[in-house]
């Protein structure tokens, strides 16, 4: 049984302001400042233009945490401002993405289903890299990292079990200690990737609080990283979190647009006029969008989980059905309830169960820039079946709902017109779970 969540909770979904105001008085009053004084700085805060604050897009984003978080935070900020853009980083986690993870990753074009369609369909294969989906640019990259930091101890959580099973790799490739938190309704549905951290020598510890998903596990790891500081990093699986982690993921995974936007120009002579990605935290899709952003003539288009398609909090669609507010020290769109409690989000899909959207999506959202769309669990389903059977290739039931999108809209897709899928990962995690549900002739 998943317990209520205790008092001691980052998945609050108090207003910002309030819960910047509690952070800010929390830390004012232990130094013995008067409360009154805590307002100000709150004032103060709040007059800076969000764009000159680091780590926000537009209004979304920050570092909403207690102050106990701060010094990790800070150290990681510090990497991240001297390690990651070193030589010495950028080549070696360049050699190992391609000697250990296989990149760069092929773009496939659907033969079959580009004739049944009427337009160009490629796949950005990020399923053929090791240990089958994106994760792994994301994981290894923060590995190496801690590995730089002086770090012995690496700490993740994960949904579906992906991010855990490349953060577990990593480790291993590196020497170093592992620990992975994860939903214990997770740790049932994706029972496969379990086995497989634990093969790869990490510590996978259930977490038994709240919705047991993904959330949870994010606050569990959270609250081990403030007591384990010194000889431990906490590597954030998605584009969400506290700055630096939505800056930090979106640097290691734009690799996937980057070597897409070549391989369309290499293959078609131009860019492509849709690329579409499925949306959890937002990794995959920030990873393949942000190359894309300043050329305004293709649209991009993420995918959020519709769930059941049931009225209420039963999806994982935060973006469309989401307000803002702060969950896991960042200001972005999440599914609360009207006195800002975190709903329980759903999807047929364990890497989509997340009740919220990483900052930058919200403000690409925001200005316009990229449609959000929404795919339901049927529809992921039916995808998850159309292209294993169309073209031999068995998708993560995440990635089917960017495909749902497409197949759902291809009669509003122009003849002869080029889109790109990214395929974030394989669905082999997910056959069992996915033929509860689909029935086999
Ligand atoms: C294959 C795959 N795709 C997509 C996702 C969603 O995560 P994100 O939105 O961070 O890419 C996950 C999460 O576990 C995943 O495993």
């Amino acid at each position: 049984m998943c317990r209520p969540r205790g008092l001691f909770t980052f998945s609050f979904g108090l207003p910002d302001i309030a819960t910047a105001w509690w952070c800010v008085w929390n830390r004012a009053c232990r130094q013995g400042k008067a409360v009154v004084e805590c307002a100000h700085i709150l004032q103060a805060m709040d007059t800076l233009p969000h764009t000159e604050r680091p780590g926000y897009f537009g209004e979304f984003g920050g570092r909403y945490i207690p102050e106990t978080l701060m010094p990790p935070l800070f150290e990681v900020q510090e990497a991240v401002e001297k390690i990651l853009p070193s030589e010495e980083y950028r080549s070696e986690l360049k050699q190992l993405l391609e000697d250990y993870c296989g990149r760069p990753t092929p773009v496939t074009p659907c033969r079959n289903l580009s004739k049944e369609l009427g337009f160009h369909l490629y796949l950005k294969r990020e399923d053929l890299l090791h240990t089958g989906a994106h994760k792994i640019n994301n994981a290894l990259g923060q590995a190496l990292l801690a590995k730089k930091m002086g770090k012995a101890h690496i700490i993740a959580e994960t949904g579906a079990g992906q991010h855990g099973v490349a953060t577990a790799t990593a480790a291993a490739e590196f020497g170093l200690r592992c620990t992975v938190f994860m939903g214990a309704k997770d740790v049932e549905r994706q029972a496969p990737n379990v086995q497989r951290m634990k093969l790869l020598g990490a510590e996978v510890v259930p977490v038994q609080n709240g919705s047991c998903t993904l959330k949870d596990a994010i606050n569990e790891a959270l609250r081990y990283w403030i007591s384990h500081q010194a000889d431990t990093m906490y590597v954030f699986g998605t584009a969400a979190g506290p700055h630096p982690f939505p800056t930090l993921v979106r640097e290691l995974q734009k690799v996937i647009g980057t070597e897409a936007r070549a391989q369309m120009i290499a293959r078609i002579g131009r860019l492509p006029d849709y690329v579409v990605a499925c949306v959890g935290g937002g990794s995959n899709a920030i990873g393949m969008f942000h190359p894309f952003v300043a050329d305004k003539e293709v649209r991009l288009i993420g995918v959020e989980a519709g769930g059941t398609g049931e009225p209420g909090c039963e999806n994982s669609a935060a973006i469309n059905l989401g307000t803002p507010g702060v969950l896991h020290g960042a200001r972005m769109m999440i599914l609360q309830t009207a006195d800002g409690q975190i709903c329980e989000s759903s999807s047929i899909s364990a890497g989509l169960d997340y009740p919220g959207v990483g900052p930058e999506h919200v403000h690409l959202h925001s200005i316009g820039r990229v449609h959000y769309g929404i795919a339901y669990d049927h529809e992921a389903l039916q995808a998850f079946r159309r292209l294993s059977q169309a073209e031999g290739i068995i998708p993560a039931l995440e990635s089917s709902h960017a495909l749902a999108w497409v197949f759902g809209h291809a009669s509003e897709i122009a003849p002869g017109s080029h889109v790109l899928v990214n395929l974030s990962g394989r669905g082999d995690k997910d056959l069992a779970h996915a033929l509860h549900h689909i029935h086999l002739d």
